[in-house]
């Protein structure tokens, strides 16, 4: 847990469960004054995982332009910057640049068909 105030805090609802295909992905971003705090939602396999949006190679959000976070398989999260690959599950990088690195986890919890900042 960091200290950015635009980071939503525990409790704050992210958005309806039911928002977030199956499998897919959808960002978010916040902001308090000149702080901001981008982070993404993944649905895959009945499991819900949420990172920080921010590669750990060189500190792009991941989707780009493209407005994708995953691979057109849906089977690993995508950076547009450079193409590194992903694990859903826990954000280790498998292929690319940050070998070895892995996305910052954004906790997160479903409470009541909402995925909530935990
Ligand atoms: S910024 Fe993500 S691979 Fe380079």
């Amino acid at each position: 847990m960091d200290d950015n105030p635009a980071r939503p805090a525990p409790g704050q609802a992210i958005c309806a469960l039911a928002d977030i295909p199956e499998p897919g992905a959808a960002g978010f971003r916040y902001r308090e004054g000149e702080a901001m705090f981008a982070g993404f939602v993944v649905r895959k396999d009945g499991g819900v995982f949420a990172y920080v949006d921010s590669c750990p190679h060189a500190g792009w959000p991941l989707a780009g332009i493209s407005g994708r976070f995953l691979t057109r398989e849906n089977d690993l999260i995508l950076c547009g910057g450079h193409a590194a690959l992903f694990r859903i599950a826990d954000g280790a990088c498998v292929a690319g640049p940050c070998g070895g690195k892995s996305l910052t986890v954004w906790p997160v919890r479903v409470e009541d068909g909402q995925v909530v900042a935990a």
